[in-house]
């Protein structure tokens, strides 16, 4: 009997009989782990020792649907499915046409990535194996020819579902579009699959960031998923923008609202077809694989350093000694991998599981030990074109980070923008900084508060593996050295985000003390010409005229670009 999940009044005080019920859900879960764990699973684990490991077993000659494989995350999960599961039979990878690029060519251009080098290299055989089939989450039936659509029905048995829109701000019109509805068709398609043996759903950690403690249970949604859907049909944008704050309650942004209103769609689906829910954190660049320090999205954690270490970036608001739950994206492909296995494998009813793939619990890193260790690595392995030596600072103390971003962001950029138009060159660091500040602010939720997210499902899955598997997919969080893994984590963002040179750190270091003495000097001429100018202005009318001529310049120049942006 499915579990019914209702909120209550008492719901909002913390204490509530949906949270009772919850509970027992996630017992029936554990449960149901536990049982496993003595019975058919590890007879599947026996029986697939011959010719290779389970997991590579299990996928041997098996299709395979991946959603969002030109994403960051989708890019390695395909690599390492290729690379690891090499006798896997086709990947399916649902695409959609963009900026007048085909299908064909971005799967061209998404297998070009460096991370897939080693492949190329050693099994470029292996690339024959993916299919890209046109498609769109946002569209009716997924936007399918009714030929593919025959095709993945008849053929696919396992589903990764990463696709979604990751932007914290969307309007919850698409939002609700691409998270829900497009998690909704892509459920539909499912149900019409003959041979489905999983269906791997990507969510996140922080669907239920409106609770300090999180377990893997499905909680109450926040609102009923199909009436959302049908009120962004009918409703004016503008006015759903207007209640979109109501509706959205006590989350901070569309995506999280939204990613929680799937996870209600999952759970309603978990008696009729094979689902797991993975719920990574916040994901990093990799930790060993393909590549270590690969990453190539510039969302989240990475933003914060290439802004930190190109000297734009200097002071945030974040409370230094909260945890930072990061994970490095191989933990949560490997996890996935091994969760299509575990749940197509299971014998034991298949009850949903859902799997917190975080890294606080049992291996947590500060957001003070990232800023001491960052600035130290960025220091010594520099960006090219720095404008200013690494050196990010946290504050929690919200006036603190003003006045500091008005004295170390904005001065600077307004002074560097000044420099620019008397050389007749472009400014461009005030509308810069907008924008850096636009996607800070977006991330100080996550950056000023901590989340307890408990994971048992993680551990066990961990228990139930064969120690080959363990090691080829391994998503165990306990091993990392975050000290040694930030230094790969800035190394692959110069490396394949920023697409600069190994080579290039010497020069990058002897530029950036260039650049320092450069504007030391312009700051220390500017200082001079200001304190005489104002002494002059006390004394002599024109020097008066011209220090408040130059004020008011100063000041429409600021409110010019700050409205612009
Ligand atoms: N990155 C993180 O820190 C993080 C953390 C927790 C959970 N997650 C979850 O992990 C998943 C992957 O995240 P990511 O970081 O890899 O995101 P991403 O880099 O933004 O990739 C999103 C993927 O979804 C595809 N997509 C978007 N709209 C689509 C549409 N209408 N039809 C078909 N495909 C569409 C994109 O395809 P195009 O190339 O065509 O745009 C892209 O392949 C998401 O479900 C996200 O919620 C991510």
């Amino acid at each position: 009997m499915p579990v019914k999940l209702e909120s209550s009044s008492a719901e909002s005080k913390g204490v509530s009989s949906t949270a009772l019920q919850l509970s027992t859900v996630g017992l029936e879960m554990q449960e149901d782990l536990v049982g496993s764990s003595t019975g058919a699973a590890e007879e599947d684990l026996r029986n697939g020792l011959d010719g290779g490991t389970p997991i590579v077993n299990f996928y041997r000659g098996k299709h395979v649907l991946v959603t969002g494989a030109t994403g960051f995350m989708g890019k390695v999960l395909v690599e390492k499915l290729l690379r690891s599961c090499s006798s896997i039979g086709k990947i399916y990878l649902l695409m959609r046409p963009k900026k007048r690029q085909d299908i064909f060519q971005r799967l061209k251009d998404m297998t070009d990535a460096q991370l897939f080098d080693e492949l190329k290299a050693t099994n470029r055989h292996l690339f024959d194996k993916l299919h890209p089939v046109q498609g769109d989450i946002t569209m009716p039936n997924l936007g399918l020819s009714a030929s593919d659509e025959a095709l993945l029905c008849e053929t696919v048995s396992v589903v990764f579902h990463s696709a979604a829109t990751v932007k914290f701000d969307e309007a919850l019109k698409t939002s609700v579009d691409m998270n829900v509805l497009g998690t909704r068709r892509l459920l539909v398609l499912a149900k019409k699959m003959k041979g489905l043996q999983s269906f791997v759903h990507v969510s996140t950690a922080y669907c239920n960031c409106n609770r300090s403690e999180v377990f893997e249970y499905i909680y109450p949604a926040p609102t009923d998923p199909d009436n959302l859907i049908h009120m962004t049909e009918w409703m004016d944008n503008n006015l759903l923008e207007e209640i979109t704050p109501k509706l959205i309650g006590d989350r901070p942004n569309t995506y999280t609202y939204t990613k929680a209103l799937a996870e209600t769609l999952i759970f309603k689906e978990s008696r009729s077809l094979p689902l797991a829910i993975v719920r990574p954190s916040i994901v990093t660049g990799a930790w060993k694989e393909p590549i270590p320090g690969w990453v190539d999205s510039l969302n989240g954690a990475t933003g914060l350093f290439v802004g930190a270490g190109k000297g734009v970036l200097r002071s945030i608001l974040c409370t230094a000694e909260k945890r930072a739950d990061f994970v490095p994206v191989d933990v949560p492909i490997n996890l996935m991998i091994t969760v299509g296995w575990y749940t197509g494998t299971r014998r034991d009813g298949g009850k949903l599981l859902i799997y917190n793939c975080v890294s606080g619990e049992r291996n947590p890193i500060l957001w003070d030990e990232i800023q001491i260790w960052g600035n130290r690595i960025l220091r010594q392995n520099p960006f090219n074109d720095a404008i200013w030596y690494p050196s990010g600072t946290f504050t929690s103390h919200y006036w603190l980070n003003n006045i500091q971003v008005f004295f170390l962001h904005l001065i600077p950029a307004h002074v560097i923008d000044l420099l620019s138009i008397l050389v007749g060159k472009k400014p461009r660091m005030i509308r810069l900084h907008s924008r850096i500040a636009k996607a800070i602010r977006a991330l100080e939720y996550f950056t000023t508060n901590e989340w307890q997210f408990f994971s048992k499902n993680v551990p066990h899955l961990l228990s139930q593996m064969d120690p080959r598997d363990a090691a080829i997919f391994d998503f165990d969080i306990k091993k990392i050295d975050w000290e040694n893994y930030l230094e790969d984590y800035c190394m692959g963002t110069k490396l394949f985000v920023l697409k600069e040179d190994r080579d290039s750190i010497k020069k990058a270091r002897n530029q950036l003390r260039r650049q320092v003495l450069k504007y030391c000097r312009i700051l220390l001429h500017i200082t001079l010409a200001v304190c005489l100018l104002r002494y002059y202005s006390h004394h002599m009318n024109v020097f008066k005229r011209i220090w408040f001529y130059l004020m008011s310049l100063v000041i429409r120049v600021h409110h010019f670009f700050v409205k612009d942006v």
